[in-house]
């Protein structure tokens, strides 16, 4: 029997949910020859061995472990690249997904679609496995935002439930992001014709163990992925992000010189005080946006923030040095500062990006 369905899984921190979720494909795909892969981010609570146990067992399942990695997005295009079956399923490990569905999608798109979404807001389909009114009102936005973008009316864009042809994704995989949380737009936006997509619907189900990784911030690495679209990836998205939080802190900068003024420091000690609170609050935000795949915690986060203040006063050094260099040559103000600003941020993206949160 040939191979008929790849079962990508990402995970993290699943470990509970890794058998039942096997015993469910089991029993959802009977009569059918399948394979099941769990993509485990290194989760430290043992998914990567428990799924590697069941996988000694049963040649139907996988398991791959990356190691200084984190992104449910590349997670799932890592699964799919190591399948070789004729079609590819993504669906979450936490059991919210309803696996029963799996026959109708591959159904729908062997009948001739491109792809077949798993959807909560189609006629019988439901959303109460939506925690909070904030997240629903989040999904709402970020829903009508990527249907203008896609150019498309499916319900839900932003659904992790899918089944495609492994041809497709393959010809797909080269043009995709692999940023954030949105793989389905991803590959929606990748496609250069229009897909003709199958909505299936399915009960959102309450989660049972662990927890959802999903949060606000979310919503942000959703708009650097329409931005990167609109760039046609020409600059890294990442550097875009440094830049932006580049400007919060210049305003934060200036927000506590004020005060500090304001409160009768001279203006040495004013400017001081409003660096070392524009670095504090730069280095939170990258460290929670533009880095949020390798986000520090604990001591390794004060470490990096001492890390990142070096980085960034050499950087101010560089910046101020070539300005002056620069005005002495030609007594232009703006266009000095602006070049000083333009490589002290590249300096300081560059080397904080290899020392401070080791990209790899
Ligand atoms: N490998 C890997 N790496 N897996 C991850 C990562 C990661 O960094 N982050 C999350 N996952 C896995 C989770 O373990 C889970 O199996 C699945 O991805 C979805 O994560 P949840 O944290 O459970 O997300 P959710 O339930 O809040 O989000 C749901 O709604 C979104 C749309 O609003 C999911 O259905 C998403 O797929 C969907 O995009
Ligand atoms: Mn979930």
């Amino acid at each position: 029997m040939t191979l008929a369905l790849t079962v990508v899984v990402p995970c993290y921190n699943e470990r509970a949910n890794v058998a039942p979720m096997v015993a469910a494909l089991d029993k959802a795909l009977a009569g059918l020859a399948w394979e099941v892969v769990f993509v485990d981010d290194d989760s430290p609570d043992g998914t990567s061995a428990e799924a590697k146990r069941i996988a000694q067992l049963d040649p139907r399942v996988r398991c791959i472990r990356r190691v200084g990695r984190r992104g449910l997005s590349s997670a799932v295009i890592e699964g799919a690249l190591s399948s070789a079956a004729a079609h590819i399923a993504v669906i979450d490990g936490d059991m919210q997904h309803d696996e029963t569905r799996l026959p109708l999608m591959l159904e729908a798109v062997i009948g001739g679609a491109d792809m077949a979404v798993g959807s909560r807001h189609v006629e019988g389909g439901d959303s109460a496995g939506l925690s909070s009114p904030l997240r629903v009102k989040l999904s709402e936005t970020g829903i009508r935002v990527a249907q203008m973008v896609t150019h498309t009316s499916i319900t839900d864009p932003m659904s992790g439930f899918f089944l495609l042809r492994r041809e497709l994704f393959d010809t797909l995989a080269t043009r995709l992001t692999g940023q954030g949380f949105k793989i389905l737009l991803d590959l929606i936006l990748a496609s250069p014709r229009q897909l003709s997509i199958a909505e299936i619907p399915y009960k959102f189900r309450p989660r049972v163990a662990g927890e959802s990784k999903l949060d606000v911030l979310v919503l942000a690495q959703f708009a650097g992925l329409l931005l990167d679209k609109a760039l046609a990836g020409r600059v890294p998205l990442r550097f875009i992000s440094f830049a932006l939080v580049g400007i919060v802190g210049v305003l934060v900068n200036i927000l506590v010189l004020q005060i500090a003024s304001a409160a009768g420091a001279d203006f040495g000690t004013a400017q001081t005080i409003g660096t070392i609170f524009a670095m504090v609050v730069n280095f939170q935000l990258n460290n929670q946006l533009t880095y949020r795949a390798q986000r520090l915690k604990g001591a390794r986060a004060w470490r990096g923030l001492a890390l990142f203040m070096i980085v960034c006063g050499l950087g101010a050094i560089a910046n101020i040095g070539i300005a002056k260099a620069l005005y002495l040559e030609n007594g232009r103000s703006l266009f000095s500062g602006a070049a000083g600003a333009a490589v002290g941020v590249v300096w300081n993206y560059a080397v904080s990006a290899t020392l401070v949160w080791r990209v790899r």
